[in-house]
């Protein structure tokens, strides 16, 4: 896994030095409500996600950099037999939202999954109300497929509706 860098953000592999950083901003409300995240998300929630399997098989995951400082992260992970569709999420510390971060991440990461690791497809799913993630999606080209009804398991709130947004190849 590589660093990402363009113009406006770095994305730098998570490692154990993130560990305080990721664990902080998973446990802002604004984010924690939006990207199923145990409510409390704590340091061992953090060691999980870096020991288990799946993390070095098919997961991939950065933490995003504006002028050498953590303002977010972002992650995919490939699935299907052949790794060649790629589904992820992003969040930004509250801080920072509205100057293009996610938009800039988002857009390095389509641009690495699709040139460099052989994807055909790069999907996410949105809650319909998150308008500034429908706006993300489609600043970096992504289209919308359709409403996916009672199709997502949230952690708190059953099963919720989402839209399905994709990029091809
Ligand atoms: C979604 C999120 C990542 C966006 O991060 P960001 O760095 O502010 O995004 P950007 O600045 O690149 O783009 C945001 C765009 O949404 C627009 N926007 C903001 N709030 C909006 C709203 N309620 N409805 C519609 N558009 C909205 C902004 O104006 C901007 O568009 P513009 O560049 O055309 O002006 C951030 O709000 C966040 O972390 N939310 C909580 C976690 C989350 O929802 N993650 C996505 C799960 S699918």
């Amino acid at each position: 896994m590589k660093i990402l860098t363009s113009e406006r953000v770095r994305l730098v592999p998570l490692s154990e030095v993130h560990e305080s950083e990721f664990v902080r901003l998973a446990n802002i409300p604004e984010i924690n409500r939006r990207v199923n995240k145990p409510p409390f998300y704590s340091q061992a929630h953090f060691s999980e996600l870096l020991s288990h399997p799946q993390h070095a098989k098919t997961r991939l995951i950065w933490m995003i950099e504006q002028n050498a400082r953590v303002v977010g992260a972002i992650n995919t992970a490939a699935s299907g037999r052949d790794g060649r569709m790629f589904q992820g999420g992003y969040w930004i510390d509250p801080a920072f939202w509205g100057q293009g971060i996610a938009s800039a991440a988002l857009l390095l990461v389509k641009t690495h999954l699709l040139e460099e690791r052989g994807a055909e497809r790069v999907q996410a799913l949105v809650e319909p109300d998150n308008g500034a993630s429908i706006r993300v999606l489609e600043k970096c080209g992504y289209e919308r497929e359709g409403l996916l009804r009672k199709f997502y398991p949230s952690v708190d709130r059953g099963l919720i509706d989402v839209f399905m947004y994709a990029s091809i190849a």
